[in-house]
């Protein structure tokens, strides 16, 4: 009994372990969608990562993780990141592909992290 009192207690702190290594889920209720269909909101986004302009409190967040995210493929992602981030990062890509060259140049001029970021925005879990 006692031992299983132990690993049950082990088993909660390793999970909120694993949960802590995630980013902070305090702003997975921003729509994405409403972002992507207003353009100067969208730009607004992307400015605040390029840090040529001011950033709201979520802009802040996501300007904090973008690069470790590229390096890991949003493994620290909460399920709505990893959809969130995917279909943005496509629609910077496809239509706004001036700053998409600016964010590249900025978080990875050298193109080194492609390899881990590309499989990513391809995969669909
Ligand atoms: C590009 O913009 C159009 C119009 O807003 C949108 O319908 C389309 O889904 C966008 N492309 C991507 C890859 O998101």
């Amino acid at each position: 009994m006692k031992l299983l009192v132990i690993s049950m207690l082990l088993a909660v702190a390793t999970l909120a372990l694993a949960e802590e290594s995630k980013y902070t889920d305090r702003y997975d209720n921003v729509n994405i969608d409403e972002i992507l269909n207003n353009r100067r909101l969208l730009v607004a986004y992307v400015k605040c990562i390029l840090e040529t302009g001011r950033c709201t409190a979520e802009g802040k967040e996501l300007k904090k993780h973008i690069k470790d995210g590229m390096q890991t493929a949003c493994s620290k992602c909460t399920q709505w990141q990893r959809q969130g981030a995917r279909k943005v990062v496509k629609h910077i890509r496809e239509n706004e592909s001036e700053y998409w060259q600016q964010m590249l140049t900025k978080y990875d001029p050298n193109g080194e992290f492609k390899s881990i970021y590309e499989p990513f925005l391809e995969s669909d879990d």
